[in-house]
């Protein structure tokens, strides 16, 4: 069975193939990144316009030489996302359906981010813990079966990645601030600043990435000049205080739930400190840690085709809209 994947939820226009035999038989992506660089986010119409012009050609290079009457069914993402980007992806699926005469299902970003891992033919055992970390949310999840999602924790305030491109942005750094702020640690020192590592003590798995945010902005303003010495070393003092407080969240949970298995998911999960911090908790407390490819973290059409591909019974012919702004991952 071959399942058309679409998504379209912020800033990438991404179109993919799954077979369930096979597994993924074509993939296409153009991130608007260039686009909205220089406003230092995402700009939602800009989006939605960019999202019509290039759609079609994604399409058409996802396809490759695979027959379009070989597509069984059109997964989408409904949500959650910006609506008018959102619209764009199901007036597409749903203008296939019609000419395809193909279900659709519309589906759920975040679960879509869930299951990534899980494209390349990895496994890991119902229940697990994931940590769901992006420009939208932060998150860990009590994984108990597909469709069977706990939150156990989420941010209070900013999610990681978008305190990821604040504080980029506040350096003069470029967008998506996350790569930016990565590369520049390299050359920093991550002891050279004392950082908060916000409610790393409090009794729960939520995080707060607000107060981490002003800190560095309160540290860049008492400061007589920047240098680019200056600047490596904040970037790699906030990365170091961002992926503790992730990494001990995430422990903890593990620690209470007794959860022999993490999946790290969403566009932070490329952070190679984080990476390596989730891979060293992997030895010591003898658990499994799976992540996806990097081009898999971030927004991507595969994880979408291939969790409609899990959600073949809910395919229906039905053209009415599901795109929902807001969706959280424990409603249906
Ligand atoms: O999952 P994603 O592509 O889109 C959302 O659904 O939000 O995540 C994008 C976020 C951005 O905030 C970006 O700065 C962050 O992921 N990001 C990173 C890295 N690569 C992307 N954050 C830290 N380190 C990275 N290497
Ligand atoms: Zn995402």
């Amino acid at each position: 069975m071959i399942t058309l994947g679409i998504e379209t939820s912020c800033d990438e226009t991404a179109i993919a193939l799954f077979d369930s035999d096979k597994g993924l038989i074509g993939e296409a992506v153009f991130s608007q990144t260039d686009i909205h660089a220089e406003y230092g986010g995402v700009i939602p119409e800009l989006a939605s316009r960019d999202h019509c012009q290039k759609i079609i050609y994604i399409f058409r290079q996802a396809l490759g030489d695979i027959s379009l009457s070989s597509i069984d069914q059109i997964a989408y993402t409904a949500g959650p996302g910006l609506l008018g980007t959102l619209l764009i992806g199901e007036n597409f699926a749903q203008g296939l359906s019609l000419s395809l005469k193909k279900p659709l299902i519309p589906v759920n970003h975040l679960e879509g981010h869930l299951v990534a891992p899980f494209l390349g033919g990895d496994k890991l055992d119902f229940p697990f813990l994931t940590l769901l970390v992006s420009g939208g949310h932060s998150l860990i999840v009590d994984v108990r079966n597909l469709d069977d999602y706990k939150i156990l924790g989420q941010s209070r305030d900013d999610a990681v990645g978008e305190a990821f491109d604040k504080v980029a942005k506040l350096l003069g750094l470029g967008y998506p601030g996350g790569p930016e702020i990565e590369k520049m640690s390299y050359k920093g020192d991550p002891k050279k600043f004392t950082f908060p590592q916000p409610m790393l003590n409090s009794n729960d798995y939520d995080f707060s990435f607000s107060g981490l945010k002003t800190a560095v902005l309160y540290a860049v303003q008492d400061l007589d000049k920047m240098t680019d010495q200056i600047k490596a070393d904040i970037c790699a003092s906030f990365q170091h205080a961002a992926t503790e407080v992730l990494t001990k969240k995430i422990s903890k949970a593990l620690e209470d739930t007794g959860r022999e298995g993490i999946i790290l998911a969403g566009g932070v999960a490329a952070n190679k400190l984080l990476r390596e911090k989730m891979s060293n908790m992997q030895e010591s407390l003898k658990i499994k840690v799976l992540y996806p490819p990097i081009a898999h973290c971030t927004d991507n059409a595969a994880m979408i085709a291939y969790l409609g591909s899990l959600k073949a019974k809910e395919a229906t012919y039905k053209l009415n809209s599901h795109a929902r702004p807001r969706w959280p991952l424990e409603t249906k």
